[in-house]
């Protein structure tokens, strides 16, 4: 698919132009058409009454223009790839003027201009006929219909990480308390995984518990790991769902960076092959970083797990925001890049909601927080409150 949104408008955030990318992406996708090229162009009043006067003698702004691209008849251009289907042109202007109007959210109302954009360029016309304009105005709704809803359908998941459990055990040298009974509570109160996270120094999680868990875990066992050799064979011995390789540094108190794929691509994607060979699916733990998401695909990764510590350190809104900006464009870029998208890292019970609700992320990987909860609340309710978090971002 090449999806081009490009903005003429001093007032369109990145913000926007994502969300109409999405729903756009969206569209293609349904009407069959992911294989082609479109640009999406969000301008001025101006410039489309501009474009509205030379292209079709009419001396007036319009909130939308479609411009099918036409093939020249000697064209070499059927052999290029991606096929171009043509240009779409939306008043921002316009747009927010209208949705003042209807009383629409504004995005709701972009959405719609899009849809309706689209369906000109696959030949849908609304000015042929009044049966004509019908079946465009039913495919509109439909397919509006659809993307509003797809979210309660790709409902994203809770993981919860129980490693903290035998950080406490750890600390006394006995055997309790014991995280295969705290995943099994974990399983009961809605978790829909289980995380460990094996490290080389065995400060927490032991080889046995993993070993246990994969007899007991009912959900889907994921082994977060560094790609040493001792701990790769482990995993291949064991066989968890999947595993997440994270950068391992001894003197850490937790997994602080996101993985350098682009460094050691060799390395990784040689994990890669035996854990494939294995059928174990991977996920790389790495930050929002553009350049790190492409080379999660080279490497042939299944998942990213994109790491959102930096967002949820952030000390003001404005960071806050701008670390969810990146976050959110690494989630949709993987998507498109084929890769399956998790997230996780000191995610909480108040920035979590966010997360959960873009798109493509279909997990959430959370430890601390859960388990600092359960102090006070018990596990099974401090799980059920994040589950309900969690889920909450299907409706966001
Ligand atoms: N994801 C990865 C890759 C991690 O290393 C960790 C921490 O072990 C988490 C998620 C969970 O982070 P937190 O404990 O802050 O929720």
């Amino acid at each position: 698919m090449a999806l081009y949104v490009i903005s003429h408008h001093h007032q369109i955030s990145k913000h926007i132009i994502n969300k109409c990318r999405r729903a756009a992406r969206y569209f293609m996708e349904r009407c069959d058409i992911d294989t082609h090229q479109v640009n999406i162009v969000l301008t001025t009043d101006e410039e489309i009454r501009d474009l509205n006067f030379r292209f079709r003698k009419i001396d007036a702004a319009t909130n939308v223009l479609s411009f099918p691209f036409e093939e020249p008849d000697d064209s070499a251009v059927h052999l290029l790839s991606p096929k171009e289907l043509g240009d779409i042109v939306i008043s921002f202007d316009r747009a927010v003027q209208e949705s003042q109007t209807y009383n629409q959210p504004l995005q709701q109302r972009l959405n719609w201009l899009i849809v309706h954009g689209f369906l000109h360029l696959i030949g849908y016309d609304h000015e042929r006929s009044e049966k004509d304009a019908e079946i465009m105005l039913k495919k509109e709704h439909d397919l509006l219909n659809e993307y509003k809803n797809q979210r309660r359908v790709l409902m994203p998941h809770l993981a919860v990480n129980v490693d903290h459990v035998a950080t406490i055990r750890e600390a006394r040298g006995i055997i309790e308390p014991d995280p295969v009974t705290a995943a099994a509570v974990c399983e009961l109160a809605g978790a829909q995984g289980i995380v460990v996270h094996l490290r080389e120094d065995r400060r927490h999680i032991q080889d046995r518990d993993v070993r246990i868990l994969r007899e007991t875990v009912k959900t889907k066992l994921n082994l977060e790991m560094g790609a040493a050799q001792e701990i790769i064979e482990f995993a291949l011995d064991v066989k968890p769902d999947m595993v997440t390789l994270v950068p391992e540094k001894r003197k850490e108190l937790t997994t602080e960076g996101g993985l350098n794929i682009v460094s050691q691509k060799k390395k990784i994607a040689r994990t890669i092959g035996k854990m494939t060979k294995a059928n174990i699916p991977v996920s790389l733990f790495i930050d929002p970083d553009l350049k790190q998401i492409k080379a999660a695909a080279d490497v042939g990764a299944t998942f990213v797990e994109i790491h959102t510590g930096a967002y949820a350190d952030a000390t003001n809104e404005s960071l806050q925001f701008d670390e969810f900006e990146l976050i959110r464009t690494a989630a949709e870029e993987a998507h498109l890049l084929g890769l399956r998208v998790n997230a996780g890292h000191g995610l909480g019970y108040t920035n979590t909601a966010a997360i959960a609700a873009i798109d493509p992320i279909e997990e959430l990987s959370i430890g601390h927080a859960i388990i600092s909860r359960s102090v006070f609340s018990g596990l099974e309710q401090a799980v059920r409150d994040m589950c309900e978090i969690v889920e909450s971002g299907s409706f966001y």
